[in-house]
């Protein structure tokens, strides 16, 4: 894999995980990319490039982060935790191997099946892979996409529908 299509995580890492740190304390953001930070130092730091960002724009929903790669998918993943550090590791992985950047949902790690919040369509791709125009439902455009599975919603999600 070269250096350019080394995926890109980005952790935000003022996330308080619907809590509200104590005095001193890191928010929940901040010790998950540090978490990530320790692992990548020691294992697979030549497959992922890992950032900080100041909120995501998804704080309702976070821990936040966010995976892209030219020539993929851009993902925006909510409801982390810093317990799901090797999780998350083990998501970008699979991430940086697809093609795509597709990872279905049975094929990632179980506490991340409903974590995708969003996706973003590689800009220089010009195929039927993010042709949204070509279906009316969210399901049949992950079929088209290549996706055989629905994207899980996470339960905090289900109850706004
Ligand atoms: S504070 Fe993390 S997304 Fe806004």
């Amino acid at each position: 894999m070269t250096e350019a299509l080394r995926p890109c995580l980005i952790l935000c890492t003022t996330c308080r995980s619907g809590g509200t740190p104590l005095q001193g304390e890191e928010p929940a953001g901040a010790v998950l990319h540090a978490a990530l930070q320790a692992r990548l130092s020691e294992d697979g730091a030549a497959l992922i490039e890992l950032r900080a960002a100041a909120c995501l724009a998804n704080c309702d929903r976070g821990c936040s982060a966010a995976i892209t790669t030219p020539g993929k998918w851009t993902y925006l993943l909510g409801f982390l935790e810093p317990a799901l550090a090797d999780d998350l590791l083990a998501y970008a992985k699979s991430y940086a191997t697809s093609e795509t950047g597709i990872v279905l949902p049975s094929r990632r790690p179980a506490s991340l099946r409903n974590m995708i919040i969003g996706r973003i369509p590689d800009l220089e791709r010009d195929d039927r892979r993010w042709d949204h125009r070509r279906s009316e439902s969210r399901e049949k455009t992950m079929t088209e996409s290549g996706m055989s599975e629905r994207e899980p919603s996470h339960p905090a999600l289900e109850s706004r529908s």
